[in-house]
C-alpha cells in the first residue's frame, strides 16, 4: 500500500503545488487531508498559470481520482468558483470527491475570523481572513455544518438557525454588526449542496479500497509544519494539523500505510503573517530574495518575510513529521546572492546554543541564529537538469543543507516549469 504523504516543512509556500504535481502523475489518487482556502498552490503548465485553493493539485490528470478529505474546511462558495474556471480553462473536474464529513466555512465564520483580528490588535496572528480557525473551533465544540448537512435542507436551517442563534449575539452585542438572517443563509448554502451533491462521498472508504488495491496515494498537505496547530510556533499558527500525521486523522486511512514523507522546503526560508521568524532578513538581502523568488502570498497577494535556509527548524520539521526525504525549491533564487548562510543553532541571551528548536516561545523570541557562511555562485541554474551540472558551489550548499537538516533532497527545483527540476530519485520507496 504505498502511500505518501507530502508536506511543508518551514511555515507554508514552500512550492507544495509544483512537487505536488510532480509526484501525482506517479500516483493514482490525490488527497487533500487537512487546511483549506488559506492554501494557495500556483502551478504552472506551459503558459498557463494556475492557483488552486481547494482542489487537489492532481486535478490536472483526468484520470487520477482527487479526493477533498474530511479534516479539510471547505468553503463551498470558493470551491464552486475554483471549479468553474477550471472547468472552463478545459479542465476535467468529474474524478474529484469531496467527503460528506468536511465542515463547512460559513460567512459568520469569515466575519468573526476578521473581527477578532482587528480586535487582537498588535498581537495580530495575520491569518488569511478565510475564515479557518473559526471553522475549526466550531468543529472542536462539535456544532459545526459538515458537506452531509448541506445535502439535507431541513436539518441545515435547524443547525444554521441554532448556531446563528449565538454567533448573532456575538456579532451585534460584542462588534456592534448587523446580524445574519438563518434563512438567507440556509437557502444560499442548500444551493451550493445542491451544486456539490454529485461530488460527496465517503472518502475514507474510496482512499482504503484503493490502498487496498495497491494504487499509489498521496496526500497533499497545506500550510508547514512550523503552523502546526500542535507542533507549530503557537499560536501564531493555523487551527489544522499540517504534519504527516495529521494525513491519518484528516482522510481516515490507519497509520500503517504511510510508506514515504515527503518535506518541502524552500533553499531559503519565507513566513506570511506574524509570529517568530529567527532567520529573517529586514534588508537588503531579504528584498533581494522577495523579487527573485516572486514572494507574495497566492491566497492574499502579501509579500512574505524572507531570510535565510534554517536548518535548526527544518530538522525540527524532520523529525516531528518523519520526514524521509526533501525536495528543495527554488534553488535557482540564490543565483548571484553570495555568501550565502544557513542557520544551524540559536544563540540565546545567556551565550548558549540551541541544536534543537525550542518549544519556548519566550526563548524562541529572545534567540539571535547561529550561521554558517557558504560560497555563493553567480550561474543561472533554470536550464540546468542534473546535479551534476550545478555549480560546485551550489552543490555544496545542496550538500550542506542536507547534512544539516537530516533528509536528503530526492527532487530540486530549479524554475517554475515541471521540466525545470532536478530528480534525484528516492522519493517512493
Ligand atoms: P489562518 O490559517 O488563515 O488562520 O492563518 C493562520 C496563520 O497561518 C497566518 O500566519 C497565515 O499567514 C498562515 N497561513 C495560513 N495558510 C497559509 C499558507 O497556505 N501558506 C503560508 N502561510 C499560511
Amino acid at each position: 500500500m504505498p502511500a505518501v504523504v507530502l508536506i511543508g516543512a518551514q511555515w507554508g509556500d514552500e512550492g507544495k503545488g509544483k512537487t505536488t504535481d510532480f509526484l501525482a502523475e506517479q500516483s493514482q489518487v490525490i488527497a487533500r487531508y487537512q487546511g483549506g482556502n488559506n492554501a494557495g498552490h500556483t502551478i504552472v503548465l506551459g503558459t498557463e498559470v494556475y492557483k488552486l485553493h481547494l482542489a487537489p493539485s492532481g486535478i490536472f490528470y483526468p484520470d487520477k481520482l482527487c479526493v477533498i478529505a474530511g479534516g479539510v474546511v471547505l468553503d463551498p462558495a470558493v470551491l464552486l468558483q475554483e471549479l468553474d474556471d477550471l472547468r472552463q480553462r478545459g479542465v476535467s473536474i468529474a474524478n474529484l470527491r469531496i467527503s460528506a464529513n468536511a465542515h463547512i466555512i460559513m460567512p459568520y465564520h469569515r466575519l468573526l475570523d476578521e473581527l477578532e483580528e482587528n480586535e487582537r490588535g498588535a498581537d495580530k496572528i495575520g491569518t488569511t481572513g478565510r475564515g479557518i480557525g473559526p471553522a475549526y473551533r466550531d468543529k472542536i465544540s462539535r456544532s459545526g455544518i459538515r458537506m452531509q448537512d448541506l445535502l439535507e435542507p431541513e436539518a441545515l436551517t435547524a443547525k444554521i438557525r441554532s448556531n446563528l442563534a449565538e454567533k448573532n449575539l456575538l456579532l451585534t452585542k460584542i462588534y456592534g454588526r448587523p446580524p445574519l438572517d438563518p434563512e438567507a443563509v440556509s437557502a444560499e448554502y442548500r444551493e451550493y449542496g445542491a451544486r456539490l451533491a454529485p461530488y460527496v462521498a465517503d472518502t475514507a472508504l474510496l482512499l482504503n479500497e484503493r490502498l487496498n488495491r495497491g494504487e499509489r496515494v498521496l496526500f497533499e498537505g497545506a500550510q508547514g509544519v512550523m503552523l502546526d496547530l500542535d507542533h507549530g510556533t503557537y499560536p501564531f499558527v493555523t487551527s489544522s494539523n499540517p504534519v504527516a500525521g495529521g494525513a491519518c486523522t484528516g482522510a481516515g486511512v490507519g497509520p500503517m500505510c504511510i510508506d514515504a514523507v515527503v518535506g518541502v522546503i524552500k533553499a531559503y526560508t519565507t513566513r506570511v503573517g506574524a509570529g517568530p521568524f529567527p532567520t529573517e532578513l529586514a534588508d537588503e538581502t531579504g528584498e533581494q530574495l522577495r523579487q527573485r523568488g516572486g514572494e507574495y502570498g497566492a491566497t492574499t497577494g502579501r509579500a512574505r518575510r524572507c531570510g535565510w535556509l534554517d536548518a535548526v527548524a527544518a530538522r525540527y520539521a524532520v523529525r516531528i513529521s518523519g520526514i524521509s526525504s526533501l525536495t528543495m525549491m527554488k534553488l535557482d533564487v540564490l543565483s548571484g546572492i553570495g555568501p550565502l548562510k544557513i542557520c544551524v543553532g540559536y544563540r540565546t541571551a545567556d551565550g548558549t546554543v540551541l541544536k534543537d528548536f525550542p518549544l519556548s516561545a519566550r526563548l524562541l523570541s529572545q534567540i539571535t541564529p547561529v550561521y554558517e557562511e557558504m560560497r555563493g555562485w553567480d550561474e543561472a541554474l533554470d536550464g540546468i537538469k542534473e546535479f551534476d551540472r550545478l555549480p560546485a558551489a551550489a552543490r555544496d550548499y545542496v550538500r550542506r543543507a542536507e547534512d544539516l537538516i537530516g533528509a536528503r533532497a530526492a527532487l530540486l527545483s530549479v524554475g517554475p516549469e515541471r521540466e525545470q527540476t532536478i530528480v534525484r530519485g528516492g522519493v517512493f520507496p
